[in-house]
């Protein structure tokens, strides 16, 4: 059996069900572009600095570049014995152009070659990410700007707190979408760095120029040490923990909209497009989607925790465990990028029910701290002022009645310093334009905070 790069050294043939365990071109051929981007810059540094022949690397330029047609179109025969995608790819490139095919692989090992490759894949998938971020932080402005002046009730324990703007509670998600894309550029620094060079792991005896090869690819600099190049993967952990934290701020969301929709607060409603029905109760319209992404979350923490777990007690340099790498990194970016997609139509489509939003501020005494700011202001102290307040909703509550809908001479009874002027205080509207600073709720503060973030995304 000679099909194997290393078949020399060894007397029997692998077994088949080591191969099957050890085979990983069923899911890394995913990173073929890249196996063959990486390739070419290496050959080319080879060319330049005299290790391989011009001839040499015209070739190879010419195979990789069919090979790469090959792929793209679905023509290329992937052999699980030839273990995953460098060997692969090299092993065809020997097929089709022979001896210089042999030649790519001078000064370099499969363990530097596949971290550049993850490298690469991750870098252009960040990129994607934060595109697909900026969409649906552009649709959460849209709707935060149409309901600026739409009052919800601010909850906090899911009691009702005090009255806030909806496009405020929906701005909130666009800063936290902000923090995880700027998490998501600093990842980007460190993914992208060269590893090829370090070969196997001390460096190679050939004059090879790293620098070349990074510029080739766009990276902004090489990985310093030869032995953390091919062994760490920090990079990819790091890049979970910022998928994880978008998962979690989506779920959050989630749990929001799922709630809102409920016939309990019907809030808002999500377009037919993205509920299902149930086999059982004609009546019912589920909100799939949001559960969903809540129950993927877990999915994309579990990766992480599995490339945590993964890197823990690895010697250095490179160790077969790194294998494992790809799965969890894979299915992290697609549950993202997919999570994502769908979560910015589903937004595009949502219907705010205004009347019912209000309706909820209405009921649980949500202006009572500002009945209680309105009597400090009078000189009450604010300790006094919680307690008649809360006596003043006591009263309220048994006459089932707002704050706002108590008479004056009701009012008071519980404080003499209160006047006419209490009843734009105590309106839903009058709360909110009140908190009217650098990230308060009063709706021209909102309108602020949307112009500032729609430039802050033209600028980024
Ligand atoms: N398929 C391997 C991986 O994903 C490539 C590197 C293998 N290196 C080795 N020395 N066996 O990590």
């Amino acid at each position: 059996n000679n099909s194997k790069t290393w078949s020399g050294r060894f007397n029997e043939p692998v077994s088949q069900l080591v191969q099957r365990y050890t085979a990983s071109v069923s899911f890394d051929n995913r990173l073929a572009e890249y196996d063959i981007q990486g390739s070419l810059a290496h050959a080319r540094m080879l060319a330049s600095t005299g290790i391989i022949s011009q001839a040499d690397f015209s070739a190879i330029e010419q195979g990789l570049g069919q090979i790469r047609e090959e792929i793209r179109n679905n023509n290329f025969d992937w052999q699980i014995e030839l273990e995953d995608v460098h060997l692969n790819i090299e092993k065809r490139l020997t097929a089709l152009i022979g001896d210089a095919g042999k030649r790519l692989h001078t000064a370099r090992s499969r363990n530097d070659q596949v971290a550049t490759d993850i490298r690469l894949y991750l870098r252009a998938s960040i990129d994607e990410i934060i595109s697909l971020i900026k969409s649906m932080q552009q649709v959460l402005l849209d709707i935060a700007e149409r309901h600026s002046e739409t009052v919800m009730p601010g909850f906090t324990h899911l009691q009702v707190a005090q009255p806030v703007s909806f496009g405020h509670h929906l701005l909130a998600y666009h800063e936290m979408l902000q923090r995880d894309t700027e998490r998501l550029f600093d990842c980007r620094k460190r993914v992208n760095r060269l590893p090829l060079g370090a070969a196997a792991l001390a460096g190679t005896s050939y004059p090879i120029d790293r620098d070349m090869v990074a510029q080739l690819l766009g990276f902004d600099g090489i990985c310093r040490n030869s032995l953390d190049a091919v062994s760490d993967r920090d990079f990819a952990i790091e890049f979970c923990a910022c998928a994880a934290l978008i998962m979690t701020h989506l779920s959050r969301f989630s749990e929001e909209l799922i709630i809102w929709m409920s016939p309990a607060f019907s809030f808002i409603q999500l377009a037919d497009r993205f509920c299902t029905g149930s086999s059982i109760m004609p009546q019912k319209k589920n909100p799939d989607v949001p559960e969903l992404v809540r129950g993927k979350t877990g999915r994309v923490n579990g990766h992480l925790v599995a490339l945590l777990t993964l890197m823990k007690s690895q010697p250095l340099a490179y160790n077969k465990d790194n294998q494992e790498d790809k799965e969890p990194l894979f299915d992290a970016v697609d549950t993202l990028t997919d999570t994502l997609r769908v979560y910015t139509e589903m937004l595009a489509g949502i219907t705010v029910n205004q009347d019912t939003l209000r309706q909820a501020a209405m009921k649980g005494y949500a202006t009572a701290t500002d009945l209680a700011d309105y009597l400090v202001k009078k000189g009450i102290p604010f300790r006094d002022a919680h307690e008649i307040v809360a006596q003043t909703v006591r009263f309220a509550e048994t006459k089932h009645r707002d704050l706002s809908e108590l008479t004056l001479e009701e009012l008071k009874k519980f404080s003499p310093v209160i006047e006419e002027d209490i009843y734009s205080v105590l309106s839903l509207e009058g709360s909110m334009k009140s908190r009217n600073h650098p990230g308060g709720t009063a709706p021209e503060q909102v309108r602020k905070a949307i112009s500032h973030a729609r430039q802050a995304l033209l600028d980024s």
